[in-house]
């Protein structure tokens, strides 16, 4: 079994956001709601940032949280869905204001609904991780989430937070919008575009086995691979009375010649890292997870859990059609003859396409750049420069180390930091205690607490992969900065 351990060196500051309260608009002069008219449309249409007001507004939207059938690639099961679609509808709005939405429930289950990227700086409590930062939202009721993005700009997603549900269909592009973005006018047109692994069988049943005591295999292997919610499986491989339609329609987005395109693609997926490009168009990456970079250009990205790249696609070829691919990297998918769906008939390469307009319906017949990217590893860090540029603190104050390693606990395979996983205490959140009479040490060591109390501190973080798989790293409410990491060990 190959190790690979990569050591990453984070420093996270809260300085910065700390310093600067006059940099964050002020929202006295609020004017009247509005329901951004883009909110229920295609995913496949394209669209423009939104309009400029002259200071920040609320906007509010409202998610209606379902049960459907659905075949996002071919193959019928239930789908959880959100105004009548999966992926779920793009929240909008611009830098500073104030975004409300009601979480309608219907999904005869719990449910939270987190806001991925977002800091959420004086407003924790609506985060929405279940059993962290707050209680469920019961079937049948409705809760107000009422935040602001600050300062933050550039392309997020919401998601459930409860259990593994947003892996059966709960999430959705959240773009916030910067009216002084330096790249306004490298563009014409903006589109949204979500890549995901995806399974047949719900992932309540998928845990359930994959969280047995003595269950010997990786995580489950799955059926397909979707772009922007559409994707093929293979029929004649689906169980013996299940509703199956070959040859589904795959994700189609159409271009202009001559006009240059934002695409924000977004891996809202469970586990599976994609490698991205498209046929014959160079992707100039200009932002990478809510913060501007220096323009880079790449034919081939990859992009892991979570993560977000805007590119600009000059729509420059002949008109014809090309492939979009976002090819799932096998490497990464770990099996042995134990793991759930081993013999998956996964098609690990997963099409759409880009079509000029005036090209016919056809699929098209382009060729895969020729280039390699490393497997199971993200763009090159040294590559992305941050614009405008913005040093790391010089001096930490406070330090951690997390140790990430897989192993069994309470002979039961757990990602662990440092020794614990994280059990989430639904009845009693931890924001919750900490509200009350609960100080930091007194946590249970399940809680998975690092504390640092140094006003305007800087924290930097030492993690130590020691498990073979590769680990998307997310922090909230902080922006960090990488300072280190050791090169890969293959
Ligand atoms: C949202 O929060 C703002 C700021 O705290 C508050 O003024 C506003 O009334 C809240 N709106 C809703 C609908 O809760
Ligand atoms: C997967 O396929 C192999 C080889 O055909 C077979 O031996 C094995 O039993 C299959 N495993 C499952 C779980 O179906
Ligand atoms: C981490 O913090 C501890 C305690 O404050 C300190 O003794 C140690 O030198 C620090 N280590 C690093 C690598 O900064
Ligand atoms: C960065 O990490 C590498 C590999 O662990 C190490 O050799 C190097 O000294 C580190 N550089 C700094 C500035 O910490």
């Amino acid at each position: 079994m190959r190790i690979t351990s990569i050591i990453v060196l984070f420093s996270l500051y809260s300085t910065i956001i700390n310093a600067a309260p006059t940099a964050v608009p002020t929202l006295e002069k609020r004017q009247e709601t509005e329901q951004d008219p883009g909110f229920n449309t295609n995913i496949f249409d394209s669209f423009k940032p939104l309009e400029v007001t002259a200071s920040p507004i609320t906007r509010e939207y409202t998610l209606k949280l379902a049960k459907a059938e659905l075949a996002p690639d071919g193959f019928s099961r239930i789908v959880l869905i959100s105004n009548g679609r999966y992926p779920g509808p793009m929240i909008r709005a611009n830098k500073g204001d104030q975004i409300v939405i009601h979480v309608k429930n219907n999904l005869n289950d719990f449910t939270t609904i987190h806001w991925h990227g977002i800091f959420q700086k004086g407003t924790t409590f609506y985060d929405g991780v279940a059993g962290l930062t707050q209680c469920l939202i019961p079937t049948g009721t409705t809760f107000t989430y009422n935040f602001t993005g600050g300062e933050q700009y550039g392309t997020y997603w919401w998601h459930s937070n409860f259990g593994s549900q947003y892996v059966d269909g709960l999430a959705g592009p959240l773009i916030i919008h910067d009216p002084k973005d330096p790249y306004l006018n490298d563009y014409d047109e903006e589109f949204v575009m979500t890549l995901s692994d995806w399974h047949h069988v719900y992932s309540e049943k998928l845990v359930k086995i994959r969280m047995t005591p003595g269950y010997k295999g990786f995580n489950p292997v799955p059926n397909s691979g979707l772009i922007s919610g559409r994707g093929r499986c293979d029929c004649s491989k689906a169980p013996q009375g299940s509703k199956c339609v070959p040859d589904n329609p795959l994700a189609v987005y159409v271009v202009e010649k001559g006009k240059r395109y934002r695409f924000r693609i977004i891996n809202i997926g469970a586990e599976a890292p994609f490698t991205f490009s498209i046929d014959q168009h160079p992707l100039r990456i200009i932002e990478v997870e809510g913060e501007n970079v220096k323009p880079v250009t790449l034919n081939k990205i990859n992009i892991a859990v979570g993560q977000r790249y805007s590119v600009i696609v000059n729509a420059d070829k002949e008109v014809n059609n090309f492939w979009i691919r976002a090819t799932i990297v096998k490497q990464c998918i770990h099996v042995s003859p134990e793991t759930i769906n081993v013999n998956s008939s996964l098609n690990y390469m997963v099409t759409g396409t880009l079509r000029y307009n005036g090209a016919p319906d056809a699929y098209p017949t382009t060729q895969e750049w020729e280039e390699k990217v490393l497997n199971c590893r993200d763009v090159d860090h040294n590559l992305l420069k941050l614009n405008p540029p913005r040093p790391p603190p010089a001096n930490p104050t406070d330090n951690f180390t997390f140790r990430i390693t897989f192993d069994d606990f309470d002979s039961v395979g757990h990602a662990l930091v440092n020794g614990f996983p994280f059990k989430p205490e639904l009845e009693d959140p931890t924001v919750n205690k900490m509200m009350y009479d609960t100080t930091p040490s007194m946590l249970k060591q399940n809680q998975n607490a690092f504390v640092y109390d140094t006003q305007n501190g800087v924290v930097e973080i030492s993690i130590i992969n020691e498990n073979m798989a590769t680990h998307p790293f997310h922090f909230v409410t902080y922006i960090i900065t990488i300072i280190n990491h050791s090169s890969p060990i293959l």
